[in-house]
């Protein structure tokens, strides 16, 4: 029998609000000169006006400081800038709000700030990463739970591929979950990171390794992203579905801590390489991508058809397996996710490097079945 790691220690605050909150929280902390870390476009958004509005004005003896100009893949260059306004204006913590970019940055900026210069390609040979300014993480939508990962995925300047910096030091001291910031995320997106995280709570689900603790969360998440996600889809104020949908990324993000598999490794490239979004990427690929494990693994997916409130119990593997399969391609149907990668740009003369990049991701070496250049191949050419 071989050991297992479990772990769920964030501290996590829910609820419409809740970031009315924020400036006791940041007290306990001993936080008072904060860095928020954001992206462009969040600039400008009522999320944004919210946490400064708590946060008190700017000027008259200005204690907090914004860097907002992570990349909407985060870059090397993000993370050291954020780290430099950190340095500069003298910052004792970040506050990071956004999608998973800026919170995945701003998580990062604080191994800078520790090692100023630090080398990404060799942060696995340091052993020490104790002592990192506190982090908070605002999410404002939900998808990839960065706010509750250990790990920070940026896009390093020596590879030019994403890299995963992985590190229990890296989790936030208090994640606030506020339905009332996601409220303005458009449709599309909201569609495209609620699949972000449905793909998160299957694949960790189905990934082989011992951990029914996360097999539970990621069931649960399941069954309120089924439930919430059209929802939050079709009424974006709809504050209940919202709500369910930023507990379930979350939920989703501290399942994946068993691991994922296939469809992230065919997403991480579309990224890379087209510049692609990756909640989208993750959905545009998964049913493939479920019918690929489900031929080599037949009943993988009957839980996940419970859990989607399928009658699967009774069937053969195969049929719970088509059953569960059908509900899903339908379910991203009706939140507009059926269209194929050629829509989004995506070339025949770029195969060869999708395909070369998801054999060299590491998700894939956790799938329920293994998979090879060759199924790569088909998988992309199957959705393109
Ligand atoms: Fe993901």
């Amino acid at each position: 029998m071989s050991f297992s790691s479990f772990s769920f220690p964030t501290p996590t605050l829910f609820g419409a609000g809740a970031l009315a909150e924020l400036p006791q929280r940041m007290k306990r902390l001993g936080l008072n000169r904060p860095l928020i870390v954001t992206d462009p476009g969040l600039v400008n958004t009522g999320a944004f006006q919210a946490l400064t509005q708590v946060l008190g004005p700017e000027g008259q003896g200005k204690h907090w400081f914004a860097y907002s100009g992570v990349h909407p893949n985060p870059i090397e260059q993000d993370v050291r800038d954020a780290a430099q306004c950190f340095s500069q204006n003298s910052c004792d913590g970040v506050i990071a709000i956004g999608g998973g970019s800026p919170l995945d940055a701003g998580k990062a900026a604080r191994l800078l700030v520790k090692r100023p210069g630090f080398d990404f390609t060799k942060f696995y040979d340091e052993p020490d990463w104790s002592g990192l300014a506190p982090f908070i993480a605002i999410p404002t939508t939900a998808g990839t739970g960065s706010e509750v990962g250990r790990s920070s995925v940026i896009t390093l300047d020596a590879t030019r591929r994403k890299a995963v910096l992985f590190h229990p030091e890296m989790l936030a001291k208090l994640v606030i979950l506020d339905p009332e910031l996601t409220v303005g995320l458009p449709p599309k997106l909201t569609a495209a990171t609620g699949a972000d995280a449905l793909t998160h709570c299957i694949e960790s689900f189905t990934c082989p390794q011992f951990h029914p603790m996360c097999d539970g969360i990621a069931l649960e998440g399941i069954r309120l992203i089924v439930e919430a996600l059209p929802r939050a889809y079709a009424r974006g104020d709809d504050l209940e579905a919202r709500g369910h949908m930023l507990v379930a990324a979350a939920m989703g993000a501290v399942a994946f801590q068993k691991d994922l598999g296939v469809v992230h490794s065919l997403a991480h490239p579309l990224s890379t390489v087209c510049g692609m979004h990756h909640g989208l990427a993750n959905a545009l690929c998964l049913v493939a991508s479920m019918k690929f494990c489900a031929q080599r693994k037949p009943g993988i997916y009957r839980r996940v058809g419970i859990a989607c409130g399928l009658e699967v119990m009774q069937c053969s593997a195969s049929e719970a397996d088509q059953q569960t399969i059908t509900f899903i391609a339908d379910f991203l149907t009706r939140i507009g996710l059926n269209t194929r990668l050629s829509d989004h740009g995506v070339k025949r003369e770029q195969l060869d490097a999708l395909v070369a990049q998801a054999v060299d991701d590491p998700c894939h070496k956790t799938n329920v079945v293994p998979v090879t250049a060759e199924d790569f191949r088909k998988l992309y050419l199957e959705v393109l």
